[in-house]
C-alpha cells in the first residue's frame, strides 16, 4: 500500500440518550479517502458536513457516544481502529499531530510557550536541558517567529491570534510527524493573517516530508494549499479529485454549487451572489437516497430513492452522483 493514510468504508454514528430511548445519529457514511506521502489533501464542505468528525475518527478522538460502525483507517499500513489504546496515544502528538481552529483553546493559558513546547519534546523525544530548549527555539524560527527567545518565555495571552497559530504549528512540527491534520487553522484569523499563515504552510511543505489533511469550508484555501480534495456532504464523500480537476470540471452538483457561491462572493456585483438553496440536513433527518437531492437543481427520480455509489468517472476523479453513472 503506497498511501500514508487510507480510509475505507468508514461509517460513524453517535448514540444519544440511554436505554430504550437511545437514538443512533449517522454522522459519517462509507467514507473513502487517501493521503499520499508528502501530499496535502483538502477536506471541504459546509458547516456540519462531517469534516471534523472525519479527522477525529483518524485521531481516535470521537466525542462521547461516537462509535465506528464499519470501516478501516490505515496509517502506514496499520489499521488505527484496531490499534491498542496505548499505541494510539504513542502515535498521536508524535507521528500524527493536529492543529485546531482556535489556538487559544489548544494552548494552556497558565503555561509559558516554552514550557508547553518543552513538554512535547520531553514526552515524545526524551529531550531535556539545553538540547530541548535549542530545538524549541529552532522550531519557533521555522514558523518565522522573530525574537524566538523572547516568545519562548511569553504566556499565550501576550500573543496575537496569528502568532498563537504559528506556535501551534511549531508544536505540530516538533516531532517531525508523518501526518499533520489542520482543522480550519485560519478560519478564526483576519484576512491578512490568514494569508500569512497559508503562506507559512506552503513554505513548510516545501521543507518537510509530512503529509497534510487540511480541513476548510473555503475553496479558495483548497486552491492555495491542496494537491487533492475530498468534498464532503452530509457525512458522504461526494467528489474526490485533484485540485486542478476540481476547478476545471467539478462534476457533483454540490461542488458546483460551492464553486458558484465562491464566484458570487468574489464578484462585487450583488446580483450575482449565489448560495445553494436549503441547508445541510441534520444527522437525525437525512433524507432517503442522495442526501443532496432536496437541494439539487438537477435532481432525478432515482436520486430520491437510492444513494449513488462513489464512482470513478475519470482517472483519479470520483463522484457520487447518479447523473455521472452510466
Ligand atoms: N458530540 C456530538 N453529538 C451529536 N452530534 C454531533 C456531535 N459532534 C458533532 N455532531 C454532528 O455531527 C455532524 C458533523 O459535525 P462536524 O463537526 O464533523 O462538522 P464540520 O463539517 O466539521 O462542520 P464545521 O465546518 O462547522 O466545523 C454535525 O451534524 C454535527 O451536528
Ligand atoms: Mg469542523
Amino acid at each position: 500500500m503506497s498511501a500514508l493514510v487510507e480510509i475505507r468504508d468508514l461509517s460513524v454514528d453517535i448514540l444519544k440518550g440511554r436505554g430504550g430511548g437511545t437514538k443512533i445519529l449517522p454522522i459519517l457514511r462509507h467514507i473513502d479517502l487517501s493521503v499520499e506521502k508528502g501530499q496535502v489533501l483538502g477536506l471541504v464542505g459546509e458547516s456540519g458536513c462531517g469534516k471534523t468528525m472525519t479527522v477525529l475518527a483518524i485521531l481516535g478522538l470521537l466525542p462521547e457516544g461516537g462509535q465506528i460502525s464499519s470501516g478501516q483507517i490505515f496509517f502506514q499500513g496499520r489499521d488505527l481502529i484496531k490499534l491498542p489504546r496505548r499505541e494510539m496515544e504513542g502515535l498521536r502528538g508524535k507521528r500524527i499531530t493536529m492543529i485546531f481552529q482556535e489556538p487559544m483553546t489548544s494552548l494552556n493559558p497558565l503555561l509559558s510557550i516554552g514550557s508547553q513546547m518543552r513538554e512535547i519534546l520531553l514526552q515524545h523525544e526524551g529531550l531535556t536541558g539545553k538540547a530541548n530548549r535549542d530545538k524549541c527555539i529552532s522550531l519557533l524560527e521555522t514558523v518565522n517567529i522573530s525574537e524566538p527567545e523572547k516568545i519562548y518565555d511569553y504566556y499565550p495571552f501576550r500573543l496575537s491570534g496569528g502568532m498563537q497559530q504559528r506556535v501551534m504549528i511549531a508544536m505540530a512540527l516538533a516531532c517531525e510527524p508523518e501526518l499533520i491534520i489542520a482543522d480550519e487553522p485560519t478560519t478564526a484569523l483576519d484576512v491578512t493573517t490568514q494569508a500569512q499563515i497559508l503562506d507559512l504552510f506552503n513554505e513548510i511543505r516545501g521543507r518537510i516530508r509530512s503529509s497534510f489533511i487540511f480541513v476548510t469550508h473555503d475553496l479558495g484555501v483548497i486552491a492555495e494549499i491542496a494537491d487533492r480534495t475530498s468534498v464532503i456532504y452530509s457525512g458522504y464523500v461526494v467528489e474526490e479529485c485533484s485540485v486542478a480537476a476540481l476547478f476545471q470540471m467539478p462534476l457533483h452538483p454540490y461542488t458546483d454549487g460551492l464553486m458558484r457561491s465562491r464566484m458570487g462572493r468574489r464578484n462585487s456585483n450583488r446580483d450575482q451572489l449565489y448560495s445553494i438553496p436549503g441547508t445541510v440536513p441534520s444527522p437525525g433527518n437525512i433524507p432517503e437516497g442522495c442526501p443532496f437531492a432536496p437541494r439539487c437543481q438537477v435532481v432525478m427520480e432515482r436520486c430520491r430513492r437510492e444513494v449513488p455509489p462513489l464512482a470513478e468517472v475519470q482517472e483519479g476523479h470520483r463522484v457520487r452522483c447518479w447523473r455521472q453513472v452510466f
